[in-house]
């Protein structure tokens, strides 16, 4: 018997940066998905496939030995191996896996794609081993996955990833959940280049240190089009929506976050007829987001094509982790 365990990525609409400070980040999760398939093992190894990202192999104590890819990478799969010894150790149970992880979710793209695979990974293994994990006890236990590779995660990623669905997040203040009623699709342009959040956000604090009067009025300024976004969102107001993404780019160029190619992404989805575009994520790379009209998303994904960018066309997706038994 195996468990297949899925679960979405994610993307930042309003709020990265700013949100560090104060004020609400609003995240979207998208329908392209990470998956698990758990099995147990006659020996005690837990064993990891993932050869979408390139590698597979497994943990001997601490020691990950590769089967194919290079032994560096097995500092990916920590925040997997942490990820299940937390779920069995919470279950109280043990036993040898196999994990096969395969995902739609582009790595270090500010997709999400680590707590979706985090998520997945304690869902399956939660599920294979009988232990009718709650939502929360997934998502916690993902968590302690995610603090491996992120340090201090905000904590939106697993819960996005868990839950599906609009958050709005805001230091101290935790997570409200939301629907809306209509689709909505966007347009996400992938700038190919791989970027570290940590790395662009201690950028902004540096130069938030070293010229505090005007960095302070833009982080003011972010945490207002939060605000205003979000309720353009629970309106349906494309138009504003468009504006409120095109304005929040031109702050984050500002901080210094944005590389040439996102803004050409950017500018090409405006002329593409987009209601705006803005990077989403930390920035350094990674994605842009773009808004259209349905009748336009092959446009804009044109557009962002001839940027050399991948682009994806994706709709909230307001499903969170999902398991079911395979063979
Ligand atoms: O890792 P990303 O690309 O999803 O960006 C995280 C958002 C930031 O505001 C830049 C950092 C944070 O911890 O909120």
């Amino acid at each position: 018997m195996a468990v297949e365990a899925t679960a979405p990525g994610k993307a930042i609409l309003f709020g990265e940066h700013s949100v560090v400070y104060r004020g609400p980040a609003v995240v979207l999760a998208i329908d392209r998905r990470a998956r698990v398939v758990a099995e147990k093992r006659g020996d005690d190894r837990i064993f990891f496939d993932a050869l979408d990202l390139g590698f597979s192999g497994y943990f001997e104590g601490e020691t990950y030995v590769p089967v194919q890819g290079e032994i560096q990478q097995g500092r990916r799969l920590q925040a997997l191996l942490v990820s299940t010894r937390c779920t069995m150790e919470h279950l109280d149970l043990k036993s040898g896996l196999n994990l096969t992880v395969r995902s739609r979710i582009p790595i270090a793209a500010g997709l999400g794609s680590s707590a979706a695979i985090c998520v997945a990974t304690v869902a399956a293994v939660g599920e294979l081993l009988g232990g009718g994990l709650s939502m929360e006890e997934v998502c916690d236990l993902a968590f302690e996955g995610e603090k491996v590779v992120h340090g201090t995660p905000s904590g939106v990623d697993n819960n996005i990833s868990t839950y599906g669905g609009i958050l709005r997040y805001e230091r101290g203040k935790g997570i409200d959940r939301f629907e809306l009623d209509s689709n909505l699709p966007f347009v996400i342009g992938n700038s190919r280049r791989r970027r570290s959040t940590r790395r662009l956000v201690s950028r902004v604090r540096a130069l938030r240190e070293r010229t505090p009067e005007i960095v302070e009025q833009v982080i003011e300024a972010m945490v207002q089009v939060s605000k205003s976004g979000l309720a353009a969102l629970k309106d349906v107001n494309l138009h504003r929506l468009g504006d409120l993404m095109n304005v929040n780019h031109g702050l984050l160029v500002s901080l210094g976050v944005s590389i040439a190619k996102l803004d050409l992404m950017v500018h090409a989805s405006r002329v593409a007829g987009a209601y705006g575009a803005k990077l989403t994520g930390a920035g350094g790379g990674g994605c842009m987001i773009a808004l259209s009209d349905i009748s336009n998303l092959e446009n804009v994904s044109r557009a962002i094509r001839r940027c050399r960018g991948d682009p994806y066309i994706v709709n909230i997706s307001y499903e969170g982790v999902k398991t079911r038994r395979v063979n």
